[in-house]
């Protein structure tokens, strides 16, 4: 029940209204019996700081961060957190004492839902597409003792972006490239992420990859793409003998590392997949 102790949290973006966050985090207050309520603040474009004062002045113990605010929103916030820093990024933030800190759990979201299944320690990782959510998981495998990591993408430039970065920050050699590169690379590959919204609803016939032929038995291959939680690339992967990790994975852990900041308890990952199984089914 609401009552006028309950706790508010939230997420801000635009577009917002379709966030499948305030199912899988009310599934898990609910589960646990913690009086938070969590709700989706349609917040337009350019109005990142009115929302870091509204949370002051609203009192809202926590908000997720959603395009198109994730970047921009940096220079409002009081306190930013290491690996947010480091990713140039925030896609969750806590206000404590009056002040609000930032944090980006996109990496460590991903990174759990790897260590699930294997370990991540030598591993070779490709990761497809040079975006904000590959930016984050990059930076994050960057410092988890993997062997080595690649990130192809359709603009070798932006590829290349985030390996100059990781590499000035963190030291780390990072390979970048086109998607060309892919039939060379993946036959050393443990594991193959695409952070690409290639495959995603409606275009559920299309994959990242030009053919299926290279995919083989000793890859994890991890889809962002959540809806539908079975992609072309999943598919196919499970039929060419790989491990697949659905997006939906992603999207939990993500939350659950938001859950965990905001609440201080481990959040109850099985509940919130799901209660989001349920809806997008
Ligand atoms: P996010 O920030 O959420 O990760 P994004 O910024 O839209 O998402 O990034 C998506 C990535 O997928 C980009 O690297 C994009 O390639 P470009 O850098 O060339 O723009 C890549 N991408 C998007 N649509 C694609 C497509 N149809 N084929 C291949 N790559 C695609």
């Amino acid at each position: 029940m609401i009552t006028g102790k309950t706790n508010v949290v939230g997420v801000i973006g635009d577009p917002v209204e379709h966030s499948l966050s305030p199912i899988m985090h009310n599934a898990a207050f609910n589960h646990l019996k913690l009086d938070y309520v969590y709700v989706a603040f349609h917040v337009k474009k350019g109005m990142a700081k009115e929302a870091i004062e509204a949370m002051k002045t609203f009192n809202i113990k926590g908000l997720n961060v959603t395009i198109p605010h994730k970047v921009r929103i940096l220079k409002y916030i009081d306190e930013i957190d290491e690996t947010a820093k480091l990713i140039g990024a925030v896609n969750t933030l806590k206000l404590e004492k009056g002040k609000v800190w930032g944090f980006n759990t996109d990496g460590i979201g991903c990174v759990r839902a790897l260590e699930e299944v294997t370990n991540l320690k030598g591993k070779n990782v490709i990761i497809l597409g040079a975006g904000g959510a590959s930016r984050a998981i990059t930076f994050q495998l960057a410092s988890s003792n993997v062997g080595s990591l690649h990130i192809l993408n359709r603009t070798p430039e932006n590829a290349k972006k985030i390996a100059e970065d990781i590499k000035e920050k963190l030291g780390i050699k990072v390979f970048a490239g086109g998607l060309e590169h892919l039939k060379e690379k993946i036959g050393d590959a443990d594991i193959l992420i695409n952070t690409t919204p290639v495959g995603m609803y409606p275009n559920i016939d299309a994959r990242p990859l030009a053919t299926a032929d290279i995919l083989h038995e000793n890859l994890i291959v991890k889809d962002l793409v959540y809806n539908p939680p079975q992609t072309r690339l999943l598919k196919e992967a499970e039929k060419a003998g790989a491990k697949t990790i659905s997006g939906i994975k992603m999207l939990v852990y993500q939350g659950a590392e938001s859950f965990k900041i905001w609440t201080g308890k481990e959040a109850p990952t099985s509940i919130m997949e799901k209660a989001i199984l349920k809806t997008i089914r």
